[in-house]
């Protein structure tokens, strides 16, 4: 390997199969960038943890469901949303066709866990009189607005949160399903459910 006149001071004093190294400085545009990349870690670090200003993914979820919350008008706990409201089961076929849309719907999911008859399979049987939670509107209505996470049923069934009209078609549409008696009904729990008469 040749090696020229000005590059003598440069080179180094190891070589391998003919192979020589020259101790060249790094190229200015990369320190830059390398310094770049300090500087804005030092802020980086300093925004979002020392002075916490910078709102972390957590913050900025609450944040967003805050806002979302104040400009659709809903409230963001389920229990205070179920306490807003006095519930109450229709009857009217409007109503109910609305529920069972609901009910059905890939968005909530409601009849992947109950069945679509609300025969239960993973979820209970919401068809006959025997409750885990309760049946009053107000019961049935917490019991979808909080869900059963330990038990696999989130909140609305998939975390959609409905409104309180369709919520109350829900519902509604859960109380006519009772004393349907569906094809392969789940059986009850007997060690937990308790007599409980929507109607
Ligand atoms: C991933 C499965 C799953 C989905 C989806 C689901 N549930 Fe559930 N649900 C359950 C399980 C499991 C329970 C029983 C909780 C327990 O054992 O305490 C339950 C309980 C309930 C109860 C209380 C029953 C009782 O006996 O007191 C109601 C009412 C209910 N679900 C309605 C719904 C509605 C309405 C939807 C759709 C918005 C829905 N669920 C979606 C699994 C599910």
């Amino acid at each position: 390997m040749k090696v020229f006149d000005d590059e003598k001071d440069l080179l180094m004093d190891h070589e391998y199969d003919g192979i020589k190294e020259l101790d060249n400085h790094m190229p200015k545009w990369w320190l830059y960038l390398f310094y770049f990349t300090i500087v804005w870690g030092v802020l980086y670090f300093l925004y979002y943890t020392v002075t916490g200003v910078g709102m972390d993914q957590h913050e900025q979820y609450a944040a967003e469901m805050a806002e979302a919350a104040e400009k659709y008008g809903f409230s963001q706990d389920g229990e205070e949303a179920i306490a807003a409201v006095s519930w109450s089961y229709e009857t009217d076929d409007a109503s109910i066709a609305n529920g069972r849309e609901i009910y059905m719907s890939t968005n909530n999911l409601c009849f992947t866990c109950h069945g679509a008859a609300g025969e239960g399979m993973v979820g209970p049987n919401l068809t006959d009189d025997m409750w885990l939670h309760g049946c009053s509107a107000e019961e049935i209505a917490t019991s979808i607005a909080e869900g059963f996470p330990d038990k696999g049923m989130i909140a609305y069934g998939s975390g959609a949160r409905i409104s309180d009209d369709d919520m109350t078609d829900l519902i509604s549409y859960i109380a006519s399903l009772q004393g349907t008696a569906p094809a392969n009904p789940k059986p009850t729990d007997t060690e937990r459910a308790t007599q409980c008469g929507i109607n």
